[in-house]
């Protein structure tokens, strides 16, 4: 992988990160990873994210309550929870896509900052108490919380499938 293309390498390198460091984050960072979150594609070009950034302690307290995976949330200095905004959406299916790709640009930037993040997903069994805690417009729908910070330790090995094994036409 050493030769690879930057982009094809900060894509492979990146893994799941749930334990972090005390050393903070500054918000130039912050917003930095937030303005790849914005680049994302989206159908129409209709942008359907909105973002909360949670750095409080008392409130990530509050939000780690939330979900099995609290620990992380606990130990990580920035949480930002990532929201559909129904008022921009035209179509379900590709909005979530287009959320997707804005959170992956994020964990991407996290990567390539030298920090390092995961995404979750189990808190979404929670998503209306989220928004209560977090004093959510109605129009907003959780899709997920980034957790990120610098890392404490080095990564575990990525582990995927063959990539032959996700193809089932070639012709
Ligand atoms: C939709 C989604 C939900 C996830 N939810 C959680 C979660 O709630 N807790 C957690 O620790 N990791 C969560 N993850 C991270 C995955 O466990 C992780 O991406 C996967 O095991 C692959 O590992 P890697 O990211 O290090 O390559 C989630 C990932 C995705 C894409």
């Amino acid at each position: 992988m050493s030769h690879e293309n930057p982009v094809i390498e900060t894509i492979k390198r990146r893994r799941s990160i749930r334990h972090f460091s005390r050393e903070p984050v500054s918000e130039e960072v912050i917003n930095q990873i937030l303005e790849s979150g914005g680049w994302a594609p989206s159908g129409q070009n209709n942008q359907p994210w909105k973002f909360a950034i949670i750095q409080d302690k008392g409130l990530k307290e509050s939000l780690a309550a939330l979900t099995h995976s609290r620990a992380i949330i606990q130990g990580a200095p920035v949480c930002i929870a990532i929201f559909l905004d129904h008022s921009k959406s035209y179509d379900r299916t590709k909005d979530v896509q287009a959320i997707g790709a804005s959170i992956q640009n994020m964990l991407l930037t996290i990567h390539a900052l030298g920090l390092g993040g995961v995404w979750l997903g189990e808190i979404l069994k929670n998503k209306d108490k989220v928004g209560e805690l977090l004093e959510t417009p109605k129009e907003l729908e959780l899709m997920a919380v980034v957790a990120f910070g610098h890392s404490d330790r080095p990564p575990e090995r990525g582990k995927r499938d063959p990539i032959e094994k996700k193809v089932f036409l070639r012709k």
